[in-house]
């Protein structure tokens, strides 16, 4: 039976934003997250990331959290706006120190930071000049790389430029539901094809200063037709192209997906070709995954005419989002055999369910977050025995946080925060998760 490799990395995800808290902290710039989430009718209860986990104060708590869970390996987000108070140009010392402390604290405990530079939370002093809409970015992102290269580049053997860049332009400038909070189709475009840019200015600025293994991280959902209707299938490949392909296709084979033009119409304004820059040979692919889509045709659905068809009998997470472990499988497949084999990383897989309150003892049980762990690593094992070349998988997340717009109440933590007095409680899941790491995955066996 195919079994994980020795060097695998077990690890655990988190993003700046979400946990840190105390946004302006020692010379920190506010950042597009700070303004849109106290910006009225925004986010669900109001809620922001002011105290979050209070993570910029108790990092050393959480970095021990880390080691008790056995963990070898920590992702994280560094907050630009911390380093780069307007974006660009005057160093803020105190906040790149946080994150070299952050980074001697993982090395001090035997654990490997793999750090993001993207996970969102853009300085708003740069939204302010356009944000993903201005040309200049891929400029003002590469110098961001260059600064923390220089800096970390010796202890940071792992870097990801972006975090899901596809839901940076549907949820920032189509949707408008995540912060800039832009609803525009003529905009998408620009910013897919800025975050493109970007993310290959930085690669070549972190290569610059040595850094060793750079890797892009996309969220992917397999899209399956309804049913097998030529119109179904048709939608199911918008679907597709829309968000599976639209960084892949350009960073692998350098052009833009065929379908986009007929998905956005006069708003698509580039050749396919326009694109060529992207494809920049990269370390390793990072792969989000938590769900599937099933698709049906309904030309109202916008943009894709992709309707999504709840399925019957499905377990479903807080967030409406089917668990479906063997799409887990194929969309590792699917990376290898469409880009070619080159190594993966699981960047962030998880699950939001509901928890019961601390029991006597302070357990928390989270059975549907262990069966959603224990069937997911288990594909990823199933993965890795299709060849696919995984070489590390981190839990999303380490702790219960601030999920975006929706504040508090999607938790996707293996360890409980409770928010009102900081207080740590590893679940079920955290001790399920510690057992599979402790076994190098061998333990997953007895209770499958
Ligand atoms: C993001 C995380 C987010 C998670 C759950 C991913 O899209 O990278 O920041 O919390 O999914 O929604």
């Amino acid at each position: 039976m195919t079994s994980f490799p020795r060097d695998f990395l077990w690890g655990a995800a988190t993003s700046a934003y979400q946990i840190e808290g105390s946004p302006l902290a020692d010379g920190a710039g506010p950042s597009i997250w700070h303004r849109f989430a106290h910006t009225p009718g925004r986010t669900r209860d109001s809620a922001h990331a002011d105290v979050a986990c209070d993570h910029y104060r108790r990092w050393e708590e959480d970095l021990d959290l880390l080691a008790q869970l056995g963990l070898t390996s920590y992702r994280f987000s560094i907050a630009w706006a911390r380093v780069l108070p307007e974006g660009r140009g005057a160093i803020n010392r105190t906040g790149l120190d946080f994150y070299a402390r952050l980074v001697d604290g993982l090395l001090a405990r035997g654990i490997v930071p793999c750090a993001t530079l993207y996970h969102w939370d853009l300085p708003a002093a740069l939204d302010d000049r356009g944000g993903w809409l201005n040309p200049d970015i891929a400029g003002w992102f590469a110098d961001y790389a260059t600064v923390l290269a220089k800096v970390l580049g010796d202890r940071v053997p792992l870097w990801a430029t972006i975090n899901e860049p596809w839901v940076v332009a549907d949820a920032g400038y189509l949707f408008g539901a995540h912060a800039p909070g832009h609803a525009n189709r003529y905009e998408f475009p620009i910013a897919v094809h800025q975050l493109l840019r970007a993310h290959a200015a930085a690669v070549h600025a972190l290569r610059a200063e040595g850094a060793c293994q750079v890797g892009l991280v996309v969220n992917l959902e397999p899209k399956y037709a309804a049913s097998e209707s030529p119109e179904d299938q048709t939608a199911r490949d918008r679907a597709e192209h829309y968000m599976n392909r639209l960084f892949l296709d350009p960073v692998f084979l350098g052009r833009y997906p065929d379908l986009l033009p007929e998905i956005f119409g006069d708003a698509w304004p580039h050749g396919p070709e326009a694109i060529a820059e992207a494809r920049v040979p990269l370390d390793f692919l990072g792969v989000n995954y938590y769900t599937r889509n099933v698709v049906r045709s309904d030309p109202s659905a916008y943009p894709t005419g992709a309707r999504p068809v709840p399925q019957p009998g499905a377990t479903r997470m807080t967030t409406g989002w089917e668990v479906h472990p063997p799409s887990f499988t194929a969309v590792l497949r699917w990376v290898t055999e469409r880009y070619g084999r080159l190594p993966i990383y699981v960047t962030e897989n998880g699950a939001a369910f509901y928890d019961p309150p601390r029991a006597e003892g302070g357990r928390v049980e989270d059975p549907l977050r262990v069966n959603y762990l224990r069937s997911h690593l288990l594909a990823a094992r199933d993965a890795l025995a299709a060849g696919v070349d995984l070489r590390g998988y981190f839990a999303w997340s380490l702790l219960d946080n601030c999920e975006w717009a929706e504040g508090y109440r999607q938790r996707f933590g293996i360890v409980h925060v409770d928010f009102e007095t900081q207080e740590r409680t590893i679940k079920a899941s955290g001790e399920f998760y510690r057992e599979v790491v402790a076994s190098r995955g061998a333990s997953l066996d007895a209770g499958a």
